[in-house]
């Protein structure tokens, strides 16, 4: 057999399939499946080729080759615990699109494992489909594997599929490891899936079928070849190793592990078990983010906060300090650089995108871990076994635990989660939030009864004034006949002109007057389609009677604009970036609109000003707008967009710009795009990790907007004392002035420092063959004090430096230790001791640690300690 390195044997065997036997040799995709629904991640090499397999894409040549990244997920929970699973794979096929069929992927295979990887046949044991003669014959009679190694499973065993898409019988090839790997005296042949004795390497899979949805199996114009490899699996085998987590492109990466950790592979089962997670995940998490992947509570990207909140935490439990998963996706990228040179390229945004979400994270989960510990031991003391939903939810919503990392350590502690309260919990945040605004000082919605009351007729889309009768009055809680002036109260009348809060759209404000009285409304809400205005009574009277209802008409047609406004954006956004995005929510009012959708990055400013371009240019072609009312299903059929809950309604009011845009809205909306007059965003920013956000403003806004900003440029000037047109340039030589001085003081200071430099030269003690320097800044940054450290680090070997400064009242501690030093001293470790006699707090690695101090009396004393630890 072989001793092939991973990137080695991935090597030979593309080179295998792509030179000599004149296959296609393909890149991996990226795990992000294209155009491909069924499938969140790319969990096989044949995934990304499925239309290859139908016919409904060619490629010149039908054969092809690859080496797949792969991510399952399947087991996530497992990975770590065993010595098996991974989340993070790659898989070595080769495929044939009509090409060539089982003969010759049975030929090629046998070829390949024995005369490349040098195999011995003996080892090698077979599989096939039960009726599959075809292929026991190809194995027994030419390629001569005995029969009795050639084994019959059904269809769980030996049909290979996906939920939908190419599938068919298979054959899979084992290798026999030995006896001393076998589970028991029975564990004779493949068929145990816990033996580590029969190693299954390949799988050959003849595609004949195409599954749909109805999982009907139709068959295929034409049969394929799929075959699978696991990379690090078959590297395993060839290098003898126990597991995937040894081989020598995992080893790599354990061993950044155990440095970081200051802890050893092997020697203690529940630090393997944090090793192993960390290092699988590790990978999975830097081939995600650089596919274009982010973190968030969705789909793919909860699959990939999870995996690094799992990971961190992991570190934790490793007794590594602060963040470190850079450190480790770092390794990842060198190990893996030779096939993927994406990585290289994408580095920086990998390594920022995981950082963040490690200190996001990192913030919450000492006081989260605290807190789920107090509720673990709790739920012991009182000999339960269920953590209720609403705990596990305040540990989601405020110390950011997803749900399943929450379960994994429940789990480890024999412990299981109310899953179905939490679902309620996650339902009632999503409606308080809607809620937020709706309920008023002294009542809430839920306190007023509206049982008695019909559906209010709402009137107000085309009316601002109408008359109507007044039939419920509350004060507080209770039905009341009047309301006294000076009190606050609700009115519910049989229809209204008024705008109740919802869809995003705030609420009317106005007047009802009466003969008697007079009551501005500042509030409309709406319960069980009884409308109900919050009043305050400014004159006279309120009774029930016959009153004028007199909505706030300018108000009103400012919030309409914005409300239009906010469909034109949408579908701009759509267009310019993708048919993907879809609204997070909304909000709408007088003075602006705010809108918020799913989107990974932040926009750019020529994103956002061409979006800015197209509203205002469909604000420009005066597109007449249409609000009709009609069946749900035809609303599917022109097209319109609608959130989720539209879903369960049967009749719907869809509202359109001419062809440009059509959504389902219950809103108040113009009646020709024109009479929005302009639209400027105003500030894009990030709403949710994977939300964006867009504030903009339509009509008489924009042209406040542009006034102010018009003497704000003209008092620029005059503060810079020249003229609109010169502040430019005028900015830019003062910003080089400043520059200048800068410089000046800069070097002043430097030649001030050269005499501290001097000084701490004189200060560096030789402490039994180590070069020892303490010293103490007065009122210094940190940046200077990493310049110092910077600057004498060179010139000494075996070199410790600690420093201290004591700025605002706070005092900053530094360590450094020489890398040739770090195997006996550990930076942080040392700053660690020494500030926490000072009451503080903090750590990092083992070359460079800083942290933080609060008793400045014990400063001296503790930069004593220095020379005692030492
Ligand atoms: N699709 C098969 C598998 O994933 C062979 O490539 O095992």
């Amino acid at each position: 057999m072989r001793k092939l390195g991973m990137n080695e044997l991935r090597k030979e065997y593309l080179n295998f399939f792509g030179s000599k036997k004149n296959h296609t040799v393909l890149k991996s995709f990226s795990l992000i499946p294209e155009d491909d629904e069924s499938l969140l991640l790319i969990n096989a090499g044949m995934a990304p080729l499925k239309k290859y397999f139908t016919g409904e894409k060619k490629m010149k040549n039908n054969r092809a080759t690859s080496s797949q990244r792969c991510i399952r997920t399947g087991d996530i929970e497992r990975v770590g615990i065993t010595e098996r699973h991974g989340t993070f794979f790659e898989m070595l096929g080769n495929f044939s699109f009509g090409d060539y069929f089982k003969r010759e992927a049975i030929h090629w295979a046998y070829e390949f494992l024995t005369v490349n990887l040098e195999i011995d046949k003996n080892l090698l044991w077979v599989s096939v489909y039960e009726n599959d003669d075809e292929a026991f014959d190809i194995w027994h009679d030419e390629i001569g594997i005995a029969k009795d190694r050639i084994l019959r499973f059904g269809k769980e065993d030996n049909f290979w599929e996906l939920e939908v898409g190419p599938c068919g019988p298979d054959s899979e090839i084992f290798v026999d490891r030995g006896i001393e790997k076998a589970v028991d005296e029975n564990d004779n042949k493949p068929g145990n899936d816990d033996s580590d004795r029969f190693m299954e390497v390949w799988n050959l899979v003849f595609t004949q079928f195409n599954k749909n949805a109805n999982k009907e199996y139709i068959p295929l114009a034409h049969p394929n070849i799929d075959t699978g490899m696991g990379l690090e699996r078959m590297a395993m085998v060839l290098q003898n190793k126990d597991n995937i987590f040894e081989v020598d492109v995992n080893q790599n990466i354990i061993k950044e592990i155990e440095e970081l950790s200051n802890k050893k592979y092997k020697e203690n089962k529940k630090d393997d078990i944090s090793i192993r997670v960390i290092a699988d995940h590790a990978k999975a998490m830097t081939f995600m983010v650089s596919d274009g992947i982010q973190p968030s509570n969705e789909k793919r990207g909860y699959v990939l906060r999870r995996l690094i909140r799992r990971a961190f935490r992991h570190g934790k439990l490793l007794g590594i300090e602060g963040e470190f998963l850079s450190s480790i996706v770092d390794c990842v990228i060198d190990s893996y650089k030779v096939e993927y040179d994406e990585l290289t390229n994408n580095r920086e945004k990998i390594i920022n995108i995981i950082e963040k979400e490690e200190e996001n994270f990192q913030k919450t989960i000492d006081s989260g871990l605290d807190i789920l510990n107090s509720y673990i031991k709790e739920l012991k003391e009182n000999n339960k076994d269920i953590l209720k939903g609403k705990d596990a939810f305040k540990l989601y919503d405020t110390y950011g635990f997803p749900l399943d990392l929450t379960k994994e350590i429940l789990d480890e502690n024999d412990l299981k989660v109310d899953t179905k309260e939490f679902d309620e919990y996650m339902e009632n945040q999503r409606n308080l939030a809607r809620n937020a605004r709706k309920s008023d000082a002294g009542w809430s919605l839920e306190s007023i009864n509206v049982d008695e009351f019909k559906q209010t007729d709402f009137v107000g889309y085309e009316n601002f004034e109408i008359n109507s009768n007044i039939i419920g009055l509350f004060d507080s809680k209770e039905k009341v006949n009047f309301i006294k002036k000076g009190h606050k109260g609700i009115i519910v009348s049989d229809k209204t002109s008024f705008y109740a809060e919802g869809g995003g759209q705030v609420a009317d404000t106005g007047f009802i007057i009466t003969d008697d009285a007079k009551a501005r409304v500042y509030n409309v809400q709406k319960k069980k389609d009884v409308i109900l205005h919050y009043v305050e009574v400014e004159e006279g009277k309120l009774e029930s009677c016959n009153a004028l209802f007199k909505v706030n008409k300018q108000r009103r047609l400012d919030i309409t604009r914005n409300h239009t406004a906010t469909h034109l954006l949408d579908q701009a956004l759509r267009n310019l970036l993708s048919d993907e995005v879809k609204q997070a929510g909304s909000l709408v009012d007088e003075y602006k609109l705010r809108f918020d959708f799913t989107y990974p990055n932040a926009l750019t400013k020529d994103e956002i000003k061409k979006i800015e371009d197209e509203v205002n240019e469909k604000i420009r072609e005066q597109l007449p707008v249409k609000k009709e009312i009609m069946s749900y299903k035809e609303s599917e059929k022109l097209g319109a967009i609608g959130l989720f809950e539209d879903k369960y309604k049967d009749m719907v009011r869809v509202v359109s710009v001419s062809d440009y845009s059509k959504e389902l809205c219950g809103g108040c909306h113009v009646n020709n795009s024109s009479e929005i007059l302009m639209f400027k965003i105003i500030q894009e920013s990030s709403a949710a990790s994977g939300i964006r956000r867009i504030e903009a403003i339509t009509g008489k806004k924009v042209y406040e907007y542009l006034n102010n900003n018009i003497e704000l440029i003209n008092s620029i000037s005059d503060e810079l004392k020249t003229n609109p047109k010169n502040i430019l340039s005028r900015a830019k030589s003062l910003n080089e002035e400043i520059k200048q001085l800068k410089d000046d003081i800069q070097k002043l200071k430097e030649f001030n420092e050269k005499d501290i430099y001097k000084d701490m030269e004189s200060e560096v003690k030789d402490i039994n063959g180590i070069n020892l320097l303490v010293h103490k800044f007065d009122n210094e940054d940190l940046d200077t004090l990493r310049n110092f450290e910077n600057r004498i680090k060179d010139k000494y070997k075996d070199l410790i430096i600690v420093f201290a400064t004591v700025k605002d009242n706070k005092i900053i501690f530094t360590a450094s230790v020489s890398d040739s030093l770090t195997d006996k001293y550990n930076a942080g470790k040392i700053v660690k001791e020494v500030s926490k006699i000072t009451g503080g707090n903090g750590g990092g690695k083992k070359n460079f640690a800083q942290a933080g101090g609060k008793d400045i009396s014990k400063l001296d004393e503790a930069l004593e300690k220095v020379y005692d630890l030492i």
